[in-house]
């Protein structure tokens, strides 16, 4: 009998608990309280990543869907007017998130206040230009930027690289705005990563979503190594190794490496113009998890200040698998490296080091 009365005693207990829940989630709801917006920089948004970038950022493809946002767009005086536009566009499709649209050539307005800075705008390669020209010509385009968010970026502003060559971008940043901690200061190597989980997936002929923790090794150049070595695909009998499932260790030697490396090309052939959408989506996708966090058991490729791990000389922006977690990336640790791997790795960080010593030259 007392056993009963206890157990009775605990549903009553238990629907109190829930109708209080309930009440406290309706008022809250009827409050309306919002979360604070989040204000989101992007340069070069007059251009064709820019203007892919934007809306999904405003309906909350980037942030989630309960995140306000205010939407800063640099670009050069010469783009004014098309910037301009952008920010017409973005007033009519009357974005439920969208809190405010900044459109300016001005760079301390731009990044005045931004707590994420996704650097788009930079100087595309032209016909008869030297390498060393246009690492010039970013050079100084990134330092300008890094010295305005320095000053005048949210403290703990997180800011991604999208712009080529994207690594050394990162780097001039790193260098030129020492205000920002290291650790928010990353390049996008995201568009690589998808790009390797799109070719496994193809050649299984399984969903995309299945396939999970390819890595992308490096530099986003078309010396990145993407490795498929730890991939895992979910099946019927649970997850297994890409390799096993693929078991044919010349194509994930070879034509999937190269498929990767040459998929820009490939849309620049195809599109007669680079690729913009899958660039936005994936710069989306590198913010949410950042911010986010990434599924348990999951790694995402980030472009990253390397801090020694698996032998890459520390202070390079280099490409590595990562967790995410409460807005922080941790380096996966403990992962084997082959030799065929260790090679390609090291071939990502000598090029690295070389474009830093051309970077700095160009500073001199
Ligand atoms: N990391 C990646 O995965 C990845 C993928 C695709 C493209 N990219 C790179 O992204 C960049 C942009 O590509 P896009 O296709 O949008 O180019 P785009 O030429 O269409 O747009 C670039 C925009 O940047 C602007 N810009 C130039 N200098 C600027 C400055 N100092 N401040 C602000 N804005 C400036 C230009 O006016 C233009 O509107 C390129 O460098 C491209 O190589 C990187």
């Amino acid at each position: 009998m007392d056993g009963f009365v206890s157990i009775e005693k605990s549903f009553v207990v238990l629907g109190c608990v829930y109708l209080s829940w309930k009440i406290i989630k309706h008022i809250w709801s009827s409050l309306n309280l919002e979360k604070d917006p989040v204000t989101v920089l992007v340069t070069g948004a007059a251009g064709q990543i820019g203007y892919a970038l934007v809306p999904m950022i405003a309906r909350g493809e980037m942030l989630g869907p309960d995140q306000p946002v205010i939407i800063h767009m640099l670009d050069i005086e010469q783009a004014a007017e098309a910037l301009n536009g952008v920010k017409m566009e973005l007033i009519d499709a009357a974005f439920p998130l969208l809190k405010g649209v900044v459109a300016t050539t001005d760079v301390v307005e731009a990044c005045s206040d931004v707590n994420i800075a996704i650097l788009v705008g930079g100087f595309p390669r032209k016909e008869g230009m030297e390498r060393k020209d246009v690492m010039s010509k970013n050079v100084s385009i990134y330092k300008a930027q890094a010295l305005a968010l320095d000053q005048h970026a949210a403290p703990d502003c997180k800011v991604l690289v999208v712009a080529n060559p994207a690594n050394t971008n990162a780097l001039i940043l790193k260098e030129f705005a020492p205000s920002i901690p290291e650790k928010n200061i990353t390049c996008l190597t995201r568009l690589d990563h998808n790009r390797a989980l799109g070719q496994i997936s193809e050649k299984l002929n399984v969903h995309v979503s299945d396939v999970k923790n390819v890595i992308i090794w490096g530099n986003h150049s078309s010396t990145q190594y993407p490795d498929a070595n730890h991939a895992t695909v979910k099946t019927f009998t649970g997850e297994k190794p890409a390799t096993e499932l693929v078991g044919d260790d010349k194509w994930l030697k070879t034509e999937f490496i190269d498929t990767v490396q040459q998929r820009g090309a490939a849309i620049i052939k195809a599109r007669r113009m680079s690729s913009a959408l899958s660039a936005a989506s994936s710069a989306c996708d590198h913010i949410r998890d950042w911010v986010l966090g990434t599924p348990k058991g999951t790694w995402v490729s980030m472009g990253v200040s390397s801090d020694g791990s698996y032998g890459v000389p520390q202070g390079l922006i280099y490409s590595f698998p990562v967790t995410c977690d409460k807005g922080e990336w941790s380096i996966m640790q403990g992962l084997k490296i082959d030799e065929f791997s260790r090679e390609k790795m090291d071939a990502n960080a000598k090029e690295l080091m070389e474009e830093k010593s051309l970077a700095y030259s160009c500073l001199n």
